[in-house]
């Protein structure tokens, strides 16, 4: 009988499961999740136990789906993980973290995943947002951020090793409160940098903590660029990048008179060169690129070569215009010439009239000569006997 009834009630179930081909075999949820930040707040570590009741020869994995935001996520997971242990942990500055586990089959028949177990972790109030860097320079960089607590003493800490962090040394100020930092002489282009800025408030300790990958925060200055001409072709030299030249890509925007900008790729030694056109002048700006993850510079100011020249303008200037101009100048030279022809061709004089003037003029006119002449040699006989005679003539020789 007993055998019976519990035989008619698997009839029952099995039927069920099969008609519905939907109840699973669902593997237990793991146990006791709980989340932790580490001591410096840059990590999260998450336990829990292996579901009891799991039978002995079924192997299971867990499934680890990390959102940032307050349980139950709305938007997509930011990382998944599959593990044996039954803990993990990870990076992270977000300010909510929600994690769900599952327990997924590694050899357990036909047994499915189970339910998700959610919980969630909030950070403790910070003292600082909008932490933003900028990588500008070689091994250099600034930092600010945007004060959201009345914290004192803010001091920040920084480094590529969370265990090992160093102060900043050269805080940018607005007014008494601390607002950025430069910093500088770190390899903070190949991996991650740590940062914490803390304070006091209300006498207790608090800080923020910001995980940045510096590499996809370059900005340069841009480059500077040399026009020079080149026979029959204008080259645009730009200056080398000042760090990781194998990262950068120059990109030349140029125009020609006035055609529409055309844009060129810079060469491996930053160059790019273009038939030149000496009608035209070339207005010719560059942008670099950053590959090794994100960045650039700001387009550079332009850099001109060259004029615009209407060639056809010149062609009929020097075939219309000097002609008309050089047949008006010979016009009003011919007419200046006949106005002024008895200036310009004065009659020569008949010469009687010449051999007249030399007999009865002579004497008078040679008189008039002498007369004017003696004047200056008495003066420069009374100059010479200003001067102390004996002096005057010792220096001479
Ligand atoms: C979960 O925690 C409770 C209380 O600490 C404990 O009794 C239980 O055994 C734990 N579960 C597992 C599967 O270890
Ligand atoms: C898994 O299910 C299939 C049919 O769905 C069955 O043939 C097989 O024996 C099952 N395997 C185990 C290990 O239970
Ligand atoms: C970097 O420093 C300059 C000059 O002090 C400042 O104007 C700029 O906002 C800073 N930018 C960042 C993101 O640190
Ligand atoms: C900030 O952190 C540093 C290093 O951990 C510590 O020496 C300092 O006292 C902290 N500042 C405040 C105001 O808590």
């Amino acid at each position: 009988m007993i055998f019976g009834y519990w035989d008619f009630h698997f009839i029952i179930c099995f039927s069920l499961v099969f008609l519905t081909d939907a109840v699973p075999d669902e593997l237990p949820q793991p146990e006791n999740l709980t989340l932790s930040w580490s001591t410096k707040r840059f990590s999260v570590t998450t336990n829990w136990n292996k579901p009891s009741g799991l039978e002995a020869d079924c192997t299971v994995l867990y499934e680890i789906h990390f959102y940032s935001e307050k349980c139950p996520p709305n938007a997509a997971a930011v990382e998944k993980w599959r593990v044996k242990n039954v803990n993990h942990w990870w990076y992270t500055d977000v300010n909510e973290v929600c994690v769900s586990i599952t327990t997924i089959p590694d050899k357990c028949g036909n047994k499915t995943q189970s339910k998700s177990l959610l919980k969630d972790l909030s950070r403790p109030q910070g003292v600082v947002k909008d932490f933003t860097c900028v990588y500008y320079s070689d091994k250099k960089m600034n930092c600010t951020w945007t004060i959201i607590s009345n914290a004192s003493n803010l001091q920040l800490f920084y480094g590529t090793n969370p265990t090992n962090l160093k102060p900043c040394v050269s805080y940018n100020d607005t007014g008494s409160t601390r607002t950025g930092c430069y910093l500088h002489d770190e390899k903070f282009l190949e991996g991650d940098t740590f940062f914490i800025v803390n304070g006091t408030l209300k006498g207790l300790p608090i800080q923020s903590n910001f995980i940045r990958k510096i590499s996809n925060f370059v900005k340069i200055m841009p480059p500077k660029i040399r026009i020079t001409r080149n026979g029959t072709l204008l080259r645009f030299q730009s200056s080398p990048p000042g760090f990781n030249k194998h990262c950068w890509n120059y990109e030349y925007l140029y125009r020609k008179c006035d055609e529409d900008a055309k844009n060129l790729r810079g060469d491996d030694d930053w160059s790019a060169s273009v038939d030149y056109d000496e009608a035209c002048r070339y207005t010719v700006q560059v942008q670099a690129t950053y590959n090794c993850g994100k960045g650039n510079s700001s387009m550079s100011l332009p850099e001109y070569y060259g004029e615009n020249r209407d060639l056809n303008w010149s062609l009929k200037v020097t075939s219309i215009v000097i002609p008309i101009v050089v047949s008006c100048c010979l016009i009003v030279a011919l007419v200046l010439i006949r106005r002024h022809k008895d200036y310009l061709f004065p009659k020569i004089p008949e010469p009687s009239a010449m051999f007249k003037d030399m007999f009865n003029g002579n004497k008078d006119k040679g008189l008039e000569d002498a007369k004017l002449y003696v004047p200056t040699e008495d003066m420069v006989e009374k100059k010479i006997s200003l001067e102390p005679e004996i002096t005057f003539l010792h220096i001479e020789p």
